[in-house]
């Protein structure tokens, strides 16, 4: 069970709801419920304890209770900072365009401070290291130096990319949804400038051609359709500039909301995507940037070329 850190204003709510949270940690799912249906009768407003009853009665299997459950959360936060919205897609078997910028933002804000030594000691995280080497690939193929001079980082995060590819780039600007994610990024001193934001919006600010490279290390995993950012990407790529980024990989399909409240996306889908913006394809490689229980997750690393 995901466990919230608010109070609902009533100390006994909170507390049913923390005994809640213990329960579902011992998968003792219907005490859960019970505690949960207690805390919402003192509280009944209170997202955090419908989301936790959606949760225990998804794990006893009684999807529409679930769903309702969830749907009340949502009712009660509708910015979706739990991302109810993407519980209720997944017991119904969708993929939403995008998942709640809430649900995002507060996820991030959350880890910041824990980001590099969970992600890189815990799970193997090396997404930034994969993209840096198949950007240098893509450079080898093109006959080209690695060399920048304006590149965009999407999805920043504390700023991993820029260490991988500061040398590399005569500036590099950056955007993340995550304000205290952005701020880890500005505070290492490695970018020209960090926005905190949707890198939709902030690769739309850009001119036409104004940048030679744009990453996006382990970021779609939180976009379904990508076609908006890809065609965005292309507008502000001058000439011969690359557009690199790492996914989460589907067998089938264009793209799928995962069991870990991730996207993955096809091979096929990126191939279409990027040909249709008329993007070269230079780098296309199995990777795979994290681990997930010991196991590797499988991905792929692209690098594409503006003609
Ligand atoms: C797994 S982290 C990767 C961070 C960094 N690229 C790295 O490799 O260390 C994903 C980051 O993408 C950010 N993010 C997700 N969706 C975003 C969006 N629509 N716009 C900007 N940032 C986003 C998250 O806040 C998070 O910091």
């Amino acid at each position: 069970m995901t466990h919230f850190a608010r109070s609902s204003g009533y100390p006994t709510a909170d507390r049913r709801y923390d005994y809640a949270c213990g329960a579902a940690a011992d998968s003792d799912h219907a005490t859960a419920a019970d505690l949960c249906e207690q805390a919402l009768e003192i509280a009944p407003q209170w997202a955090p304890a419908w989301f936790a009853l959606g949760e225990a009665r998804g794990a006893l299997g009684d999807v529409d209770a679930a769903e309702a459950a969830f749907r009340r959360a949502l009712d009660c936060d509708p910015e979706d900072s739990q991302g109810a919205a993407l519980r209720i897609a997944r017991l119904r078997g969708e993929s939403p365009a995008r998942p709640p910028d809430a649900y995002v933002r507060d996820l991030f804000d959350q880890y910041a401070a824990r980001f590099e030594t969970h992600l890189v000691r815990d799970l193997a995280y090396r997404a930034p290291a994969i993209l840096r080497d198949a950007i240098d690939h893509a450079c080898a193929l093109a006959g080209r130096e690695m060399r920048f001079s304006a590149a965009l980082d999407l999805g920043c995060g504390t700023g991993l990319m820029a260490r991988e590819m500061g040398e590399a780039c005569a500036s590099i600007d950056g955007v993340d949804l995550a304000p205290a994610m952005a701020a880890r990024a500005r505070a290492s001193g490695l970018y020209g400038a960090v926005e905190a934001g949707d890198m939709q919006a902030f690769v739309e600010a850009r001119s036409d051609a104004s940048v030679d490279l744009v990453m996006a290390a382990d970021v779609f995993v939180y976009c379904g359709d990508l076609a908006p950012i890809f065609a965005q990407s292309r507008r502000v790529l001058a000439a011969g500039g690359l557009f690199a980024f790492t996914v989460q990989q589907a067998q089938t399909g264009d793209y799928e909301l995962g069991a870990d409240f991730r996207y993955a996306h096809s091979r096929a889908y990126l191939t279409r995507l990027t040909q249709s913006c008329g993007f070269e394809i230079l780098v296309c490689d199995d990777v795979s940037v994290r681990q997930d229980r010991g196991v590797a997750v499988p991905g792929l690393a692209l690098v594409v070329a503006a003609p």
